[in-house]
């Protein structure tokens, strides 16, 4: 297999639609270099959440939806790009290794669409319209991979799930360490390049119908409760068949694809981690919704928008 080197305008584009993936509390922990007519990927070693991801787990997703991003943006110029995924035992921060295959071929409609929702795109940690996402949308954005997939939670399973949140937040609730790193990173004004602005974080202390949403800046227990599992939203849940690093970045690219995909179909979608931060909460869902088999990464919440003003996320 024959590479073409990445001009510069190709990374600029790259690193562009790289920086608009969600990231943990919007740490944005990724780095790009340039390397002999590659790019790589790397972890930001400056950025850690000791509390909340000891293990670094959240931050390599964060890197993985970037890693998603920036594989769309070169498909979506015409080039057929290759990632080699952990291309070094030696460097740690390595996360991947972007080429591009010799020779460009017309883009398709869906990878353009695509791009445009990626930068469109941002959390809505609101209520969302009380009108049920029928199956078939729902069946859009769910996924088998050989190391990463998504599926809809239903009757028992999103009863599990939704425990676990709410047993995670009480759990945090009572974790100083926790709240002086959410606090650190939550409540910003729209200059900040990094964290999460107070005005799209949701009201304290939520629960909307069944489901305890994160609460940025204070972490309190819940309190107040409004809205139905309607308004909620579906939930999806995002799981790998290994719990290593590779399985995180995929995790991540899972993640990536499926918020472009709700945005292309019109839905708002949130992603819930917290009940995997905490051993406990997520021991409860690997056992009740995986039955011991594969192990759960991440959370999506998805439904219609009440409306379109919607605070954005900042970036750097
Ligand atoms: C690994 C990971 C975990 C996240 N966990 C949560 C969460 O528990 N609650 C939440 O409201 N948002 C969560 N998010 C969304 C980020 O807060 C969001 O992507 C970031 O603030 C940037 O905002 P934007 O995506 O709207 O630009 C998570 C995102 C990632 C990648």
């Amino acid at each position: 297999m024959s590479y073409s080197p990445l001009s510069a305008q190709d990374a600029h584009e790259v690193r562009g639609l790289a920086g608009r993936a969600p990231s943990l509390f919007n740490l944005q922990p990724w780095r790009f270099r340039e390397a002999a007519g590659a790019l790589e990927l790397l972890l930001d070693g400056t950025v850690a959440l000791p509390a909340t991801d000891p293990d670094r787990r959240e931050l390599v997703i964060s890197c993985g939806a970037a890693l998603h991003h920036a594989l769309l943006a070169l498909r979506a110029r015409g080039w057929r790009p290759r990632a080699q995924r952990l291309p070094s035992e030696h460097d740690a921060e390595l996360l991947a290794r972007i080429d591009v295959l010799d020779g460009k071929e017309n883009p398709t409609p869906s990878d353009r669409a695509l791009v445009r929702a990626a930068q469109r795109r941002h959390v809505d940690r609101r209520q969302y319209a009380p009108t049920a996402v029928p199956q078939e949308v729902l069946l859009d954005l769910v996924s088998e991979d050989a190391v990463a997939s998504v599926s809809v939670l239903t009757g028992d399973q999103r009863y599990a799930v939704a425990q676990a949140l709410t047993k995670a937040a009480m759990i945090h609730a009572g974790s100083d360490a926790y709240r002086a790193e959410l606090a650190a990173w939550s409540g910003l004004m729209p200059s900040a390049a990094r964290g999460v602005l107070d005005e799209s974080a949701p009201w304290h202390g939520q629960r909307y119908g069944d489901v305890v949403v994160r609460d940025f800046g204070y972490a309190e227990t819940v309190v107040r409760e409004t809205g139905s599992a309607l308004t909620a939203g579906s939930l999806l849940l995002i799981s790998t068949g290994t719990d290593d690093r590779d399985a995180h970045l995929r995790a991540g690219e899972a993640l990536g694809a499926v918020l472009c995909q709700a945005e292309l179909g019109g839905l708002s979608s949130c992603p819930l981690s917290e009940a995997f931060e905490v051993p406990r909460t997520r021991v409860d869902v690997r056992h009740q919704v995986l039955g011991d088999e594969g192990h759960p990464q991440m959370v999506v919440r998805v439904g219609w928008p009440q409306s379109a003003d919607l605070p954005a996320g900042q970036r750097r």
